[in-house]
């Protein structure tokens, strides 16, 4: 048994079957509304960072093939200057800051998100500790764990709807609702912990116990329309892919985004079609069989 949590992730998604339900059937609308605005699909670009080497200029393309698409796009680690670009798109962005260590830091970003017009801000805090024991330090900057009083503090310190992103357990789920958080992320991160619980897996029990109360998202291993579909049957609000979508910036920029993200759409219709899914809001668990 392997102990990759992106391979457990993949196993698990394959997993889960599909009933059908065509009686009464119609063609489904996949348009989403959050926070008040709307968008033509579900499927977000995930909060990637440094993709020059994937694409010239890889995160503002990116950006651009959202905008096109009418996707959320979702912006992670990156400077000022970088999130201006982004956001000067068109495409809505939602800036996911690291947990510096630095709280200085974390206020003034979170500052040039909104002034810049971000749609949204929050934080990754599954960044917090290093492989091996102590926290984490990316390229220089030192990171570290953050308590529940401290993202109540961010929540205050923006106007914007605040997401929190690498929420793995219900504790956390609901930490992050008493805190005031208006979004969380279920997400390892692409396998940041070994043997994590595969998110569309926990999915359901962090949307009984927070989803009434906030968007409840989810990425890590969503390749297919399907992947899409399942994870919004077992109560995702929307879904973010990052690798997937990167194959598609390397080989053909903004165009290729865009073209990714409307087959990724074109197959969430289809499955929604063929099991009687009308719309994102008539998404039914039941038509899911765990195997
Ligand atoms: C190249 C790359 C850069 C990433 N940078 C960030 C980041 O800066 N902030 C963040 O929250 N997540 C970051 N992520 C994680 C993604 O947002 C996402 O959680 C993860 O890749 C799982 O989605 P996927 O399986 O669809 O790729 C990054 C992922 C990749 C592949």
């Amino acid at each position: 048994m392997s102990t990759d949590s992106n391979q457990i992730t993949r196993d698990y998604m394959d997993s889960l079957l599909v009933e059908q339900r065509l009686l009464d059937a119609v063609l489904p609308d996949t348009t989403l509304t959050l926070y008040g605005t709307r968008f033509s699909t579900p499927v977000m670009m995930a909060a990637l960072s440094h993709l020059d080497s994937c694409y010239p200029q890889g995160m503002v393309e990116m950006a651009r093939g959202a905008a096109a698409a009418g996707a959320v796009m979702w912006a992670g680690m990156g400077d000022e200057a970088e999130l201006e670009a982004i956001v000067a798109t068109g495409a809505k962005t939602i800036k996911i800051i690291k947990p510096y260590a630095d709280e200085g830091l974390i206020l003034r970003k979170l500052r040039h998100a909104q002034d810049c017009g971000a749609f949204a801000v929050g934080m990754d805090i599954d960044h917090a500790f290093g492989r091996r024991g102590g926290y984490d330090n990316v390229l220089g900057q030192p990171m570290t764990a953050k308590s529940q009083e401290q993202l109540a503090g961010y929540i205050r310190a923006t106007s914007l709807p605040f997401i929190v992103k690498g929420v793995l357990s219900v504790q956390d789920a609901v930490k992050c609702a008493e805190a005031g958080a208006q979004g969380i992320v279920v997400s390892h991160h692409h396998g940041i912990l070994e043997s994590a619980v595969p998110p569309v897996k926990i999915l359901p029990r962090i949307v009984e116990a927070v989803g009434a109360r906030m968007p409840v998202f989810v990425d890590c291993g969503i390749q297919s329309g399907m992947d899409v579909f399942k994870a919004m049957a077992r109560g995702a609000t929307a879904v973010s892919v990052g690798r997937k979508i990167m194959e598609f910036l390397h080989t053909d920029g903004a165009a290729g985004v865009t073209r990714a993200v409307e087959e990724l759409t074109g197959e969430l219709a289809a499955a929604m079609a063929r099991t009687g899914t009308a719309s994102l809001a008539a998404m039914d668990p039941t038509v899911i069989w765990e195997n």
